[in-house]
């Protein structure tokens, strides 16, 4: 479903700054990946480049049967609209509009829909995602957790092949981050969403079928997740301290 093949970012600017640095791996449809690495060392690039917000200084992406960053702009759009979702860490939802019209924005904007099926499709969505009571609700009146929700049921309102997510539960309080976890768990697999996870936190990634660290903008290391989720953290837990960096959640760690 997506392939990045050698790919390599540098920024330039007074002095260039490379970011990624050939960087190569596959992700199979379906599946539930998780990124970590040390502040710096090039997630959210990695993100920016799948997401064709940016593109690549060498190598190339492939993203189910296309090569987006050779697509015009015109064609890259309708690429986006149809095939991808994002989680950002600020949200960009509209402040003064409610859950609900938040929700659709993507769909109307893309205006091959009926009314009754963006209901239909907000419904349900809102009933996995347990925001049903609040669609009606203004996004300045609601909890972290509440938003965050919402973000993630605007970015799969239009049933995305592929969900990328920086950072989800990045400011969220433990109970709000279990809350988002599950349920991004649950859409994986009800939803056979394909989700490209970033994080920091051991405890969500150990939800994940897979983990890619990155250290310095190369790949560091791969972990898979096997038989169990217990293990399976302790080996995350192991892999981020070898890496060194910034371990500021391990001294804080949660006991899954
Ligand atoms: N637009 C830019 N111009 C120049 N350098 C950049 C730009 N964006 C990021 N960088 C640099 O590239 C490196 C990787 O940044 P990136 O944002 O990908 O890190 P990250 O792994 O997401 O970190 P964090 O965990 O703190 O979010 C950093 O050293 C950063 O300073
Ligand atoms: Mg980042």
């Amino acid at each position: 479903m997506l392939t990045v093949n050698h790919v390599s970012k540098t920024y330039s600017g007074k002095v260039a700054y490379r970011a990624l640095e050939d960087v190569s791996f596959d992700v199979k449809d379906g599946e539930y990946v998780g990124i970590m690495g040390p502040s710096g060392s090039g997630k959210t690039t990695l993100l920016n480049i799948m997401s064709t917000i940016d593109s690549p200084t060498s190598g190339t992406v492939q993203l189910d049967g296309e090569i987006p960053h050779a697509l015009n702009e015109k064609q890259l759009a309708s690429f986006r609209a149809k095939k991808l979702g994002f989680v950002f860490q600020n949200f960009q939802l509209l402040d003064t509009l409610t859950v609900e019209e938040n929700m659709v924005l993507p769909l109307t904007l893309d205006g091959s829909h009926s009314i009754s099926e963006m209901q239909d499709r907000v419904w349900q969505l809102a009933d996995k995602l347990g925001i049903r009571e609040i669609l009606n609700n203004r996004i300045y009146e609601l909890s972290g957790g509440q938003i965050q929700r919402t973000a993630i049921g605007r970015a799969l309102i239009h049933k995305p092949k592929l969900l990328l997510a920086d950072e989800p539960t990045g400011n969220l309080d433990s109970r709000a981050t279990t809350d988002v976890m599950e349920l991004l768990h649950k859409m994986n697999k009800e939803e056979q969403t394909t989700i490209l996870m970033v994080t920091h936190d051991p405890v969500v990634s150990s939800y994940c079928d897979r983990i890619l660290f990155i250290k310095d903008g190369q790949l560091f290391n791969e972990l898979y997740k096997g038989e169990h989720r217990e293990s399976f953290y302790q080996n995350i837990v192991q892999v981020l301290s070898l890496m060194g960096g910034d371990n500021r959640d391990l001294s804080s760690v949660r006991l899954p």
